[in-house]
This record gives structure tokens, C-alpha cells and sequence, in this order.
């Protein structure tokens, strides 16, 4: 149940008008009373319709940035590019992980409205999330970040992939390869499904066959456990197309203590293009996203909605990925 402006006078012992003038007006408001009324409007959580953003006392300079994993080097340099776009304009950021769990996503989300922060950039663990309107509602501008918004209520900043799964089974059937082990992390997480639509369209046009293995996390240890399920396989695929670049690189290793050769037996493409990519021990092949442009882009999305106000236009920004093709794929 939303606070309103008559619980808030109740609760602070003033008339509704009072505390509308501290709202509006505070500077013909007695000191002792402006301060009796703002505390009590914290205390309640009270936010009026449609000037929550006149709420910030401070006008806040941080934002929260919620991802996955920043031990992932995607989302490293997908933070590396928000803080840098977020310092251009002088604010801090407030980087959180949400390890893939609804649970802590939530405990952030609350901490961060706790903070009074202007804005939070993340990837809903669960894109049913409605929390993005609850912080809107409290007036903290919502920017979701490598996921597409759909509709108009947010900006997003996210990659085409549909098209990075697409192009990933494209250039694996050109090789020659026509049975595939695609392995990846849960269908909850919406990139990870996305690459799995494109996966089968361009499986289905090129008749190739796909062996799917889905993992629980996409780290390198589930890719490391990914291989031994690959080499159970009635017969071993000639080529390997992961979620990630974490799970390509586990993988990779997987197979290499098996004695298999990579790419000789088998080729290895991940998705990503992290920068440990090139210097894995037989570098990678990957399919692009770009990590810092999108932290950039996104960052300056939030901010530029938290400045302008109700003259925001949103925006829904897309990048397209690219392949990069290293020793780990080759002819088959
Ligand atoms: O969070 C899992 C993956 O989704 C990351 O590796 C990156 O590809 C992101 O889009």
C-alpha cells in the first residue's frame, strides 16, 4: 500500500498543505518542521506521483549497476565502460552481483532504493522482474542492460542474439561441421535462450545436428564438465558451440586432458570475445559482443532519463555481433 501526502502530515503532526510546501516551497517552511517532515517522509517510504524526482534532497549522483557475474570478464568490461560513462558525468556507480539468483537480485534492489540512488542499470535474473516499475514508481530511472526491453516503459541496451546464435552454426556448417554440440547455461537467462533460437533456425536451414547440453552456470568449470558429457556422446561432434566464452574455455580444457585434439578432432567456438580469449592455449574462436560499448551506452542512457526528465524519449539500442574466427575452428 503506497504512502500518501495525508499519512505523511498525520504521522508528522502537520497539515497537508505544510507538507506540500516542503515539497515544493521548502525555503517558507520553519527549519525545525522541514527537517521533522523530510525525516518522517523517509521514515514512510512516502513518494507523490509523478515528482518522485524532486524527491532527491541531494539530487543523488549514483546509480546501481546489477550484473551476474563480474568475475565473468564480460561483465568486467561491461562495468568498466558504465563506470566510465557514469564518471563522464560525475556520478559513482554501485556495482552488485546477482549470480544469476532472483533472491539477491531483489536484497540489492532493496538496498539500492534504500540509497536513494538515481538510477540502476541491470539484467533482470527474471525478466517478469516488476520490480523495474516499483523503482520507477519511487522515482529511480530503470536502464536494462544486455537484455531488449520489450515495449517503450524502459531504455535497453542489449545484442542481436538471435543473429550471434545464427551466424555462430552458419559458420560452423561453412566449415564443413554438421553435428554440434551447442552447450549452455539455463533458458531463464534471455541471452542465453535468444542464442539457443538462432542455434536452431540456422540448424534447421543447414540440416546440421545438434547435441544441446545445458549447464546449471556458464563458468569454466561447467564447461570442464560439459566436455565429459560431450565425450559420452554415442559419437563425438566434430565441432562445439558454447554460451559463452567461460564455458568454450572449460571445455576446451576439458577435452585437451582427454588427449582430444582441438581443432584437429574438434573445433571449439565461443561467444563473447573476452580478452583471454586470443591467449587461451589454442585461441578462440568467438562470436563478438561489445561489452564495453554496451556499459558506455547504457550508462549514458540512465543518466541522460534521470537529467532531462519528462522529456526523456526512451530507447531501445541493439548491437550486432561479430564473428572472430582464432585457431580453435577450423575445416573439417
Ligand atoms: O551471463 C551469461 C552471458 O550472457 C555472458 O557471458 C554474456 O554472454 C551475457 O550476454
Amino acid at each position: 500500500m503506497s504512502v500518501s501526502l495525508r499519512d505523511v502530515a498525520k504521522s508528522a503532526k502537520v497539515s497537508v498543505g505544510t507538507v506540500s510546501n516542503v515539497l515544493n516551497r521548502p525555503e517558507i517552511v520553519a527549519e525545525k518542521t522541514l527537517n521533522r517532515v523530510r525525516e518522517t517522509i523517509k521514515e514512510l517510504g512516502f513518494v507523490p506521483n509523478g515528482f518522485a524526482r524532486q524527491l532527491r534532497f541531494g539530487n543523488s549522483r549514483t546509480i546501481g549497476l546489477i550484473v551476474p557475474d563480474v568475475s565473468n570478464p564480460f561483465f568486467t568490461e561491461v562495468a568498466r565502460g558504465v563506470e566510465d560513462g557514469a564518471n563522464k558525468r560525475d556520478y559513482a556507480v554501485f556495482l552488485c552481483n546477482s549470480d544469476e539468483s532472483v533472491q539477491k537480485e531483489e536484497r540489492y534492489i532493496n538496498v539500492l532504493i534504500e540509497q536513494q540512488v538515481r538510477g540502476v542499470l541491470f539484467s533482470p535474473s527474471d525478466i517478469k522482474s516488476n520490480r523495474m516499475e516499483e523503482m520507477k514508481g519511487r522515482g529511480i530511472s530503470v536502464t536494462l542492460l544486455d537484455q531488449e526491453q520489450k515495449g517503450n516503459n524502459h531504455c535497453s541496451v542489449s545484442v542481436d542474439d538471435i543473429y550471434g546464435g545464427r551466424i555462430a552454426i552458419e559458420y560452423l556448417s561453412d566449415l564443413g561441421h554438421h553435428d554440434i554440440a551447442w552447450v549452455c547455461g539455463p533458458e531463464s537467462i534471455p541471452q542465453v535462450a535468444e542464442r539457443g533460437i538462432g542455434v536452431a533456425k540456422a540448424a534447421k536451414a543447414g540440416n546440421v545436428k545438434i547435441e544441446t547440453i545445458r549447464v546449471p552456470l556458464m563458468n569454466s568449470a561447467q564447461g570442464e564438465e560439459a566436455a565429459k558429457a560431450i565425450l559420452e556422446l554415442p559419437t563425438l561432434p566434430t565441432a562445439v558451440f558454447c554460451a559463452n566464452d567461460l564455458l568454450a574455455l572449460g571445455v576446451m580444457r576439458g577435452l585437451m586432458a582427454a588427449k582430444v585434439k582441438v581443432p584437429d578432432q574438434i573445433s571449439i567456438l565461443g561467444y563473447d570475445d573476452i580478452k583471454f580469449a586470443s591467449s587461451a592455449a589454442i585461441p578462440l574462436s568467438s562470436i563478438s559482443q561489445p561489452a564495453y560499448q554496451i556499459g558506455v551506452t547504457a550508462a549514458d542512457l540512465l543518466l541522460s532519463e534521470c537529467e532531462d526528465g519528462e522529456s526523456h524519449q526512451h530507447q531501445q539500442i541493439k548491437f550486432q555481433p561479430k564473428l572472430v574466427e582464432r585457431e580453435s575452428t577450423k575445416k573439417r
